[in-house]
């Protein structure tokens, strides 16, 4: 079964890849929407609009799986999607806040996403549940996506070197308060961030850990494929 994957631009690549680490050969289609970047800032009503679009074109390529690679999409649109589309399976993404709430030895945790996914209803459930006994940092991080979509496809491997330093400089600035104030685990909870990870890492080297749900969304797609053939 074809699966497809979209994006508001080239984060959900990350996505992709871990699924096509996982699973070689199973064919896959992707939708990076880089027109309408950012999707972090829209309404709802909105995200929905384009997401469905996204939905749309993926099908007519014969998509039988939809994987929502965006998690400022899964929180505004994956409801929709899964009552206005019920043939369909779809495969949503979420922060990662309930291993990081599980294993945070400081009990604060700093999660990284857009303002669309901290005011969904996902987040808010999942925060609620799993992480109701840690401090949890909200930290929007808009220009991180202004940064990937400018690195494009490639992403740090396009970039010459002289020019690492200043994109350190924009990971660190946003970094550093949240491992100043105690964060041992950094969620990277937008599917653009995985893009710098070598640069989170760099910056919360021995002080946090750094967790991005890509390879679990990726099991969970083989599993899903694995049901339905
Ligand atoms: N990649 C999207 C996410 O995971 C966000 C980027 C955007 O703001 O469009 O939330």
């Amino acid at each position: 079964m074809k699966v497809g994957f979209f994006d508001s631009g080239f984060g959900g690549l990350n996505v992709l890849r871990a699924f096509q680490r996982l699973c070689p050969g199973v064919p896959t289609e992707y939708i990076a929407d880089s027109k309408n970047c950012p999707y972090g800032n829209k309404p709802a009503d909105e995200i929905i609009r384009l997401s469905e679009v996204n939905t749309k074109k993926l099908l007519c390529r014969g998509c039988g799986i939809i994987v929502v690679a965006c998690n400022t999409a899964t929180a505004a649109a994956i409801d929709y999607l899964r009552v206005k589309y019920p043939g369909v399976l779809f495969v949503g993404i979420e922060p990662a806040i309930k291993p990081a709430a599980l294993k945070s030895k400081s009990g604060i945790v700093g999660v990284l996403a857009t303002a669309g996914t901290f005011n969904g209803r996902l987040y808010n459930e999942t925060k609620a549940r799993f992480a109701k006994n840690v401090t949890v940092l909200a930290t929007v991080a808009d220009e991180f996506v202004t940064e990937v979509e400018k690195l494009g496809e490639q992403g740090l491997e396009g970039l010459p070197a002289a020019k690492l330093p200043r994109l350190e400089q924009v990971v660190r600035r946003r970094i550093e308060p949240l491992l100043s104030a105690g964060a041992d685990k950094i969620v990277l909870g937008c599917t653009h961030f995985p893009t710098l990870r070598p640069l989170i890492e760099k910056v919360c080297a021995g002080r946090a850990e750094v967790l991005d749900p890509s390879d679990a969304v990726a099991r969970q797609i083989r599993k899903i494929i694995g049901k339905s053939v």
